[in-house]
């Protein structure tokens, strides 16, 4: 099956900070729905559906399942079945810090840990190099100099060609950032923080620093799980097939409240007034400052990424619809 030869033509690509990674503006992940009990099939669709469109970037970790690992290994599957032949137009990323494998060196930032972690990560997903590899959140008790130092030795023997880090805000960002600038390493590539109309830190804990250190800042749960789209307040509820119903999934039921639900029927009127789905104007909004290069959308279905992409149909904001959106969701 050939791919959508058209498909660069429309994605308005934005450059990641000062570097030479150009990401679509919105981007696919395999948190969920990649495990081992995911449809195949499903997956298949999801990436080719997300790659015809433009999406050139996928998102992993080694941890992404269940079990753990899985979506790397299914995902090196479908590399390897659809994708071989386009594997340098792609943009693979993956990461080590949370819980892996037992014992101390399962988990957070030691050297150890990074290093093994993504030669496993390279066998899973049948790849000599990832093209991004992050230090997924800070470790309270490894030197920052282990940990980034591991990243630049990673970028300095191929098994990645850019690093980044993940969920490191404010000052843990900026001692990060004059470290590698102080000892001369491989500058980062990019951030992955989360952010979306319901958690705003970046705004005034990250942003300023990465613009200045020249990162991009690819941004995580957008639409907040799926609380950020029509899913739930349609629904009137938890629907059966949502991420709130899937035991395994990091959405909790208790985390889909009334409030919040309320808020969104209120930004989903905004979203109505421009003619798009909830989910669009979370990602629209998402992306509405140029610091942000992506938003990293995860699906569960091949539709839900069409309907995402079609933000960027309409991603300008007057200074009304802005203050309304702050008015339901405050910095
Ligand atoms: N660095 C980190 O620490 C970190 C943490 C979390 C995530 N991430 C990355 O970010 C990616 C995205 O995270 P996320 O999955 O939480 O993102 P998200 O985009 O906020 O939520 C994705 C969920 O929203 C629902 N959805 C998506 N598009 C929809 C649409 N058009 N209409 C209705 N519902 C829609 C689906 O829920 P249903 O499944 O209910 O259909 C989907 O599974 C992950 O895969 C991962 O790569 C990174």
């Amino acid at each position: 099956m050939e791919f959508n030869l058209k498909r660069y033509e429309h994605m308005p690509y934005r450059r990641a900070g000062r570097s030479g990674v150009v990401l679509p503006p919105v981007s696919l992940g395999m948190w969920h729905n990649f495990g081992t009990n995911a449809d195949h099939e499903n997956c298949r669709a999801m990436m080719r559906t997300a790659f015809d469109l433009g999406i050139l970037h996928f998102d992993l970790a080694n941890n992404y399942g269940p079990a753990p690992g899985a979506a790397e290994t299914r995902v090196g599957r479908i590399l390897k079945e659809d994708f071989a032949a386009h594997r340098d137009e792609l943009i693979i990323s993956t990461k080590a810090g949370f819980t892996m494998w037992p014992g101390p060196y399962g988990d957070w930032g030691s050297k150890k840990y990074l290093v093994a972690s993504l030669d496993q990560s390279l066998k899973r997903l049948g790849l000599d190099y990832v093209d991004i590899f992050y230090s997924h959140r800070p470790d309270p008790n490894t030197p920052i100099e282990e940990t980034i130092g591991a990243l630049d030795l990673i970028v300095k023997q191929g098994k990645a060609l850019y690093a980044g880090v993940s969920n490191y805000l404010g000052e843990d960002f900026v001692r990060v950032a004059e470290l590698v600038a102080r000892r001369g390493w491989t500058p980062l590539t990019l951030h992955q923080p989360r952010y979306s109309m319901f958690d705003r830190r970046i705004e005034t804990q990250l942003l300023e620093h990465t613009e200045r250190y020249g990162l991009g800042v690819i941004v995580y749960s957008p639409l907040e799980q799926g609380i950020l789209t029509n899913k739930y307040i349609d629904a009137g509820g938890i629907p059966e097939d949502s991420r709130a119903a899937d035991p395994e999934g990091f959405l909790t039921e208790d985390q889909v409240t009334q409030d919040r639900l309320e808020r969104v029927r209120g930004l989903n009127e905004i979203a109505r007034a421009r003619g798009q789905s909830m989910a669009q104007l979370a990602i629209a909004w998402a992306l509405r400052d140029p610091r942000v290069t992506s938003a990293l959308i995860g699906a569960s279905r091949p539709e839900q990424i069409v309907d995402c992409v079609r933000a960027l149909d309409n991603s300008a904001f007057s200074d009304e619809e802005l203050a309304a959106i702050d008015e339901l969701a405050p910095a």
